[in-house]
């Protein structure tokens, strides 16, 4: 398996860091959702003969015997004959016998083509987690790593008239040197997990267009792709409309004067934008915002704002959860957070889907958005920087237009350690360098010296926007009663954020509020926490965790747990539990 790695790790160097055709571009897009054929496939049997050591990967499952079948071959497998899964979806949640599954299956989708002169194709995936390497016809297009983050392929050459044989090799084994590594609390779902569309554009077509808004004027750049062309920037509601050429470098600029109603969570407002360009043309919405600190205050549009917030995990609501595929998963979730009050999401632990970022938009939710350096990643790795860093920039690429991500977040809880400070030093140092716009976090975990005084000094703290930190006062450390004898030293001058806080409890089991997993006692825990909470200086806003049960094979615990994380608000039923009205209660009053 370590070579495979290494010759797809080599593959990737190779890759640019591709950035993503929006979802929302309103460009032609034929979606390739719905069953695809796969092949479970534990010992890469596709990729290597029967002596992995003397042989060199073959990607033999890639000569689809559908379409070269040759009798007199010995080939020993049909992807025709093959059982489907569900595009997009998780494996783990649409099989019994994948409910653990980690390793390799191939995918594979015949896709009936029909060209058309003068147009361009891609092949785009919202994410496939973990790592895969695409075929189409029987060449290899490219790879990608990293498992929640959009990339695509130019496969104008590659399409032929009629049928076509794609195939996807995914693997979703952890690694030591991996993003995230090996252990992480959360389900390892493996698979073709998001959208997979075949896009069409012109010859010329709009490569990628970035919007700032300053709170006076908007700044409009757009990349081209092809050549050059006159570029026209439309939003009619402002009553703008203005050419400009790419002719420089194929990049084409825009700067002008606006008063637009701004977007928040009370008036998610938005505005259609469309950028022309000869026979390329795309549409979206944008909302227009500012979002900055000033000492312990953040001020969103100049005024400032607490962030009511909670954290959740991208997995739907429902008996058997999995990745969220669809608007109507989404707004399930949303829905549940509009019902709390919340104005504000910590998008948890990596890049959720860009249906979920868009809807949230619409629905008015600030967004904290982050990449899964969670815990004890292999800081001292350059390869494993850079597939940080490619995530990271995957993210922010396709993002970087939606007002309401205010939040990049780097980490989750990690060692404090020289090598992990210069690893996400760097990562800022990027972030802040392609998107001086939003506040740069990280959340950190608090110190244990002395249990009643809780000390926030991490180093990463100099390096970003928010203290942002998770504590557990009152389930992982002490009894909900402590919250009323712990003094925090907090470093003042920033705002202050609790990136998690929360206990876990099973829905409808009733007890004492001394006994832990009762809904009495995280009913308890919350009323605790938040009175400790609220007292803190700069305190400028809270995420409890989290929103709903989640799947995490790290919670066995028979009758109580299941496999599921039980800190939700909600259980991964939807139910709400009695600390869920707490907190309904406290945003009520902020
Ligand atoms: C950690 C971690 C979460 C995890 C939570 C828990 O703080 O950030 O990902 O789920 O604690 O233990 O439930």
């Amino acid at each position: 398996m370590k070579r495979l790695l290494a010759a797809i790790s080599l593959l990737f160097a190779l890759l640019p860091s591709a950035r993503a055709i929006s979802l929302a571009d309103g460009r032609e897009c034929i979606s390739l959702a719905g069953q695809w054929n796969y092949i479970v496939d534990p010992m890469d049997t596709g990729i290597y003969k029967y002596q992995m050591q003397l042989q060199k990967p073959q990607k033999r499952y890639f000569a689809d015997r559908h379409f070269y079948q040759d009798k007199t071959k010995l080939i020993e497998y049909d992807f025709d004959k093959a059982p489907t899964l569900t595009v997009p979806g998780d494996w783990n949640s649409q099989s019994e016998r994948l409910y653990l599954y980690e390793g390799t299956i191939w995918y594979r989708r015949v896709v009936d083509f029909h060209k058309i002169p003068g147009r361009r194709w891609f092949l785009y995936f919202g994410a496939v987690n973990y790592q895969c390497m695409v075929g189409l016809n029987n060449n290899i297009l490219g790879t990608h790593k990293g498992g929640f983050t959009p990339f695509w392929f130019e496969v104008t050459d590659v399409l032929q008239e009629g049928p076509n044989s794609l195939i996807v090799w995914v693997n979703n084994s952890r690694g030591a040197s991996e993003v995230p590594t090996v252990n992480f609390d959360w389900w390892n779902y493996g698979g073709i997990t998001r959208d997979v569309l075949l896009v069409s554009v012109p010859e010329v077509y709009i490569r990628e267009w970035r919007m700032r808004f300053d709170g006076a004027e908007i700044e409009v750049s757009v990349k081209l792709d092809g050549g050059s062309d006159t570029v026209t920037l439309e939003i009619p509601e402002l009553g703008i409309r203005k050419k400009a050429c790419a002719c420089k470098e194929g990049t084409a600029y825009f700067r002008m004067k606006a008063s637009p109603e701004l977007w928040s969570p009370d008036s998610p407002r938005l505005y259609d934008i469309s950028i022309n360009c000869g026979a390329d043309k795309i549409k979206d919405r944008v909302g227009f915002r500012t979002i900055r600190t000033e000492g312990e205050k953040i001020l969103l549009n100049g005024n400032p704002v607490f962030l009511k917030g909670v954290a959740l995990h991208d997995e739907t609501i429902g008996v058997n959860p999995g990745r969220c595929r669809s608007e109507e998963d989404v707004r399930a979730l949303l829905e549940a957070a509009k019902d709390l009050g919340c104005n504000f999401l910590r998008l948890a632990h990596y890049p959720h889907s860009e249906q979920m970022v868009r809807l949230a938009e619409e629905m008015g939710f600030m967004l904290w958005e982050e990449i899964p350096c969670y815990w004890n990643i292999d800081w001292a790795s350059e390869d494993t920087y850079k597939n940080a860093e490619n995530q990271l920039l995957e993210m922010i690429g396709r993002d970087v237009n939606r007002a309401a991500v205010v939040v990049w977040s780097m980490a989750n809880e990690t060692p404090r350690t020289p090598e992990r400070l210069a690893f996400l030093g760097k990562l800022i140092a990027k972030t802040r360098a392609v998107d001086p716009t939003r506040l740069v976090s990280a959340a950190i975990q608090k110190d244990k010296p002395d249990f009643y005084h809780p000390v926030i000094d991490d180093d990463l703290l100099g390096l970003t926007d928010l203290i942002s930190f998770n504590q557990y006062i009152g389930w992982y450390d002490g009894k909900p009663a402590d919250c009323d004898s712990v003094v925090w030293s907090i470093p003042r001058g920033k705002p202050v954020v609790i990136s998690e806080f929360g206990g876990g409890a099973l829905y409808g089991n009733h007890g004492s509020d001394a006994e832990m997993f009762t809904e009495e006692y995280l009913e308890l825990l919350y009323r605790k926490n938040l009175s400790m909470l609220s007292k803190i200086p700069g305190l400028s806003g809270l995420c409890p965790w989290c929103l709903k049960d989640f799947r995490s094979p790290k919670r066995p615990l028979t009758g109580i747990q299941d496999d599921f994380n039980r800190k939700g608000l909600i259980d991964e039923q939807g139910r709400p539990k009695q600390a869920f009205f707490v907190v309904k209660a406290f945003y009520g009053q902020e």
